[in-house]
C-alpha cells in the first residue's frame, strides 16, 4: 500500500498546486493522502473525481504531520521523504520497489529538519529544486514500473478507452 502525506501549504494559497498533489497521487496508485493546512474544498474536488472515474482513493486532513509519520512507521510503512538533497532516486528504486507499504512525504516550501531523521529513505529525483508534484510523479512511477497504470478504478461511470485518434470514453448512467 502507497499512501501520501503532504506537509504545509505556501502562504501564497497554492491550492491548485495541492489539488495536484492529490491527483498525482490518486492517478498514480496511491490509496490515501493526508494533508495539513489546506483548503477543504480539495476534499470534494476529490470525491467527485472519484465518482466520475472511480476508486475510493481518500482525503484525510491532518493538523500535525508527525503523529502520522510515527503512527505509520509503528505499522511497519517506510517513511519516504522526497527532497533534493536525499539519496539519488536512480540508487534506491530497487529497493523501494520491493517494501510493501510506504509513506511518501513532499514539503511545500522548507520542511521541518526532524523529518530527515525519521524518514527512512530521504530520496531526490536529481538534486536541483522542482516541484513536488513531480517528484511525487517520478517516485511512484520508478517503484511501480508504470503497473500504476493497470489498476483498476472501480464504479467509474466514465472510463477511458485508450485510442489512437480522438477520445473513446465508456459511460455508465450510474456508479455502481
Ligand atoms: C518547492 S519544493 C521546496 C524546496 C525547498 N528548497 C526545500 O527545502 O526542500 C517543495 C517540495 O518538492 C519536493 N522536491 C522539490 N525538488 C525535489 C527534488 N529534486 N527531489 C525530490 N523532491 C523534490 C520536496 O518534497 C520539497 O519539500
Amino acid at each position: 500500500m502507497i499512501e501520501v502525506v503532504r506537509i504545509g501549504q505556501r502562504l501564497v494559497r497554492d491550492d491548485r498546486v495541492t489539488t495536484h498533489v492529490a491527483l498525482v497521487s490518486r492517478a498514480f496508485g496511491a490509496e490515501k493522502i493526508y494533508m495539513t493546512e489546506v483548503n477543504p474544498e480539495i476534499k470534494d474536488t476529490l470525491q467527485k473525481i472519484n465518482k466520475t472515474w472511480g476508486g475510493e482513493f481518500d482525503v484525510e486532513f491532518i493538523e500535525k504531520w508527525k503523529p502520522i509519520v510515527k503512527k505509520k512507521k509503528e505499522e511497519n510503512f517506510k517513511i519516504v521523504h522526497l527532497t533534493m538533497y536525499g539519496e539519488s532516486i536512480n540508487d534506491v528504486q530497487q529497493k523501494l520497489g520491493k517494501e510493501e507499504n510506504i509513506l511518501v512525504v513532499v514539503g511545500a516550501e522548507k520542511v521541518p529538519r526532524e523529518i530527515y531523521g525519521l524518514a527512512d529513505y530521504n530520496v531526490g529525483v536529481g538534486s536541483q529544486p522542482h516541484s513536488e508534484i513531480s517528484a511525487l510523479a517520478i517516485l511512484l512511477d520508478r517503484i511501480q514500473n508504470g503497473k500504476q497504470f493497470e489498476k483498476s478504478f472501480p464504479g467509474a461511470i466514465r472510463k477511458i478507452i485508450p485510442t489512437k485518434n480522438g477520445k473513446n470514453v465508456e459511460v455508465k448512467e450510474t456508479r455502481d
